[in-house]
């Protein structure tokens, strides 16, 4: 592997060793006050019960511990002692116990490690000092002895800078994972890990590596992960590490990957993300990749290294995920899907693309997923056919206004169409003017989203013969919709979004659609919502920000027993004319999500009043107390008559007699 770095190499590099310097005498300084320090918070070793024990195993993370435990059980397997205060690791500190398998000191301040330590410790197989201050002890240019049975090493967080490392690969003959993740290392010299000839998995994530000098990994032969990623690597003119099946060179500077290697290439997954690709990356003309993401990078065409040679066709026979978003590519030939024919995921959104076509329907036979949202979209062409595993189609945000009309009823297995911030119009069942989009008899289309099209109108039938689940109608003011515009969806519409469409009254019948259960019509200008029949089954509907003066009670009614959830703020609600429905509200186990907001006008009160605190008295209407009034009155009354009546038959009989005695 040939690997140019940038310029400024000598420059980094004197840089570099007079950092060293630097820092070695700032060393020299702290030293004696670290040592000051460390005999005054000198603690005595804690005792066990701190740690948690579990059959073999020994936690004591996070406790302030400078040693393990004195009094460890015999024959530890694995002892945590991550985030804690250990500084020198020594015997002594890992309570001269030698039989562990894991030992994890991450987050610590190791700063030396008893030479030999760990040569002994036969079944030692992961090792963690991650996160402490290794590279004080490599300033000491002393060799940690042997790992002899280590298979995991984690150094990453060490302030290692090139050539530290050197001091504990040395001999560690059974590493197969090695971390040096988030260090400093900008040179990866030919015998860094001539002395760890079994690793399988490297990684160097976060370095600032610019050079990686010829046959640093070749002496790997089980070397098959390599991760480079966040780095400042440039070029890499001829890649030749035939064993190596991952290789992440995310968030570099790469501008040109070559590689034209006659070996036997195992590579499968290539991340050349973030980078600076000016041309799509030089692969062997046999190879086994399966995954390329060159997203984020400078891409102008789908030419390899600018016509420098003509090459001849690259089998791209195990290809399945090509991420190529966040490029400039301004077309993709049809020919360019030539020999991918197992390609999966296509992922071109976000680049310059303005017209796409496939019309071969031998290609992309087995592709699942196409994005091509944010492009400047016009011209989209199927042939017959073609796209026949095509699931998920994204065409968000392009300027499609005109599409063959049953465009998308070629694709027999498509469920998700994203036509979002688009300009298209919805076909009638006739298919009655040329530029229009049909949507019906696309049997297992199951999401759609139009949200954003300027759609003026929804016909009757737009949907039949679908499986829709979730339509978004969002974002098209003036959207008339059809009475029937909805029809055929009875049993599988459970989503639909109709907000922001400045719809004044709703004539589509809602109440037929047996499966809705969630229904957004926010942001409107509704003055009355829609009639539900008891059999409904909304769960959620948003009624926010729209022109509700008096709600049905009936139709609110109708939804009591299924409605979970109801937004209802920012209408010009009556509180009184609403009274029954904000009981119900009230008692009922309805959440308002935005019931700081939910308030209703009331004549007697000057600011709007929340709808929690609607009572029957603010209306007039009697209550209890009233109610006994009332009794009271009534009472009194009767008494009244019943009195008046006495005196009067009294006075009719003394008449009576009166007359009797004339
Ligand atoms: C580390 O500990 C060992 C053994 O306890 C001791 O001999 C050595 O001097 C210590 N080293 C430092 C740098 O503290
Ligand atoms: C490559 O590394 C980046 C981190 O920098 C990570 O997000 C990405 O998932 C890695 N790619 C692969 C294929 O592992
Ligand atoms: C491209 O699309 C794929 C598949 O849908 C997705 O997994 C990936 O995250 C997308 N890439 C970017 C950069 O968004
Ligand atoms: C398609 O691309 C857009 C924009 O890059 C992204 O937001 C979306 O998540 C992608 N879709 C998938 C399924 O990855
Ligand atoms: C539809 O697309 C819009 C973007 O215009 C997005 O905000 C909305 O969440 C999408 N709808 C659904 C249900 O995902
Ligand atoms: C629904 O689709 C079937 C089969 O594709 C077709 O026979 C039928 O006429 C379609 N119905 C409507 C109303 O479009
Ligand atoms: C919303 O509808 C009203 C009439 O109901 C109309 O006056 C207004 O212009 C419309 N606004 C938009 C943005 O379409």
């Amino acid at each position: 592997m040939l690997l140019v770095g940038g310029l400024g190499l000598r420059l980094r590099e004197q840089m570099c060793a007079w950092l060293e310097i630097c820092t070695m005498a700032v060393l020299q300084l702290l030293l004696p006050l670290m040592v000051c320090s460390v005999a005054a918070s000198e603690r005595p070793p804690q005792h066990l019960p701190a740690c948690q024990v579990v059959q073999m195993d020994v936690f004591c993370s996070n406790l302030s511990l400078r040693s393990a435990p004195v009094d460890l059980p015999q024959g530890v397997r694995l002892l945590d002692l991550s985030r804690n205060q250990v500084q020198n690791l020594s015997q002594e500190t890992l309570a001269y116990q030698s039989g562990f398998q894991h030992l994890n000191l991450h987050g610590n301040k190791i700063h030396f490690i008893q030479p030999g330590l760990f040569k002994d410790m036969t079944d030692l197989r992961v090792l963690d000092l991650s996160r402490n201050h290794l590279n004080v002890f490599a300033h000491s240019k002393i060799n940690i002895g042997p790992l002899t049975a280590v298979e995991s090493l984690d150094l990453s967080n060490n302030g290692l800078y090139t050539g530290m490392s050197d001091y504990f690969l040395a001999d560690s003959p059974s590493l197969v994972d090695l971390s040096l993740n988030g260090n400093s290392i900008t040179k990866i010299a030919h015998n860094t890990f001539s002395g760890s000839s079994s690793l399988r998995r490297i990684r160097l994530h976060n370095n600032v590596i610019l050079e990686i000098e010829d046959g640093a990994f070749e002496v790997l032969d089980n070397l098959t992960e390599l991760d480079l990623s966040k780095n400042s690597i440039t070029c890499i003119t001829n890649f030749n590490l035939c064993n190596l099946k991952v290789l992440n060179l995310s968030k570099n500077s790469v501008e040109l990957f070559r590689s034209a290697t006659t070996m036997v290439f195992s590579l499968t997954h290539l991340d050349l993300s973030e980078n600076k690709m000016l041309y799509f990356p030089l692969l062997p003309r046999f190879n086994m990749i399966e995954h390329i993401d060159v997203s984020r990078n400078h891409l102008q065409t789908i030419n390899v290294t600018g016509g420098l040679e003509k090459r001849t066709q690259v089998y791209f026979n195990h290809l399945k995920y090509l991420d190529m978003s966040y490029n400039q590519l301004k077309s993709i030939p049809e020919s360019f899907f030539h020999c991918k024919d197992i390609l999966e995921v296509l992922n071109v959104s976000n680049n310059c693309i303005s017209s796409f076509s496939i019309t071969n329907p031998g290609l992309l036979q087995m592709v699942k997923i196409i994005n091509l949202s944010f492009n400047p979209l016009q011209s989209l062409t199927f042939g017959e056919n073609t796209l026949p595993s095509l699931e998920k189609l994204f065409l968000q945000g392009n300027d499609l206004t005109t599409l063959e009309h049953g465009i998308f009823q070629r694709f027999p297995s498509i469920k998700h169409l994203h036509l979002q911030q688009n300009n298209l119009e919805v076909c009638s069942l006739k298919h009655e003017h040329q530029d229009c989009v049909s949507f019906s008899s696309i049997p297992n289309l199951q999401f759609l989203n139009l949200s954003e099209n300027n759609l003026m109108i929804l016909p009757a039938n737009a949907f039949t013969n679908t499986s829709l689940k979730l339509l978004d109608l969002s974002l098209n003011p003036g959207l008339e919709m059809d009475k029937d515009s909805l029809s055929g969806l009875e049993h599988t519409l459970i989503h639909l979004l109709l907000k922001e469409n400045n719809i004044s009254s709703l004539n589509t019948d809602l109440s037929s659609l047996k499966s809705l259960k969630h229904i957004d019509l926010s942001t409107n200008q509704l003055t009355n919502i829609p009639v539900w029949s008891k059999d409904s089954s909304i769960e959620s509907l948003n009624l926010q920000n729209n022109n509700l003066v008096t709600l049905k009670y009936s139709s609110m009614l109708a939804l009591e027993h299924s409605l979970k959830t109801l937004y209802m703020g920012s209408n010009p609600l009556s509180c009184c004319s609403n009274l029954d429905f904000l009981q119900m509200v009230q008692r009922s186990a309805v959440v308002v999500p935005d019931i700081e907001m939910t308030t209703c006008i009331h004549k007697e009160y000057s600011e709007p009043v929340n709808i929690e605190k609607v009572t029957n008295e603010m209306c007039h209407i009697s209550g209890s107390q009233n109610y006994v009034i009332v009794l009271v009155v009534i009472a009194l009354v009767v008494m009244i008559v019943t009195a008046l009546s006495v005196r009067f038959c009294q006075a009719r009989k003394r008449k009576h007699i009166r007359s009797f005695n004339a």
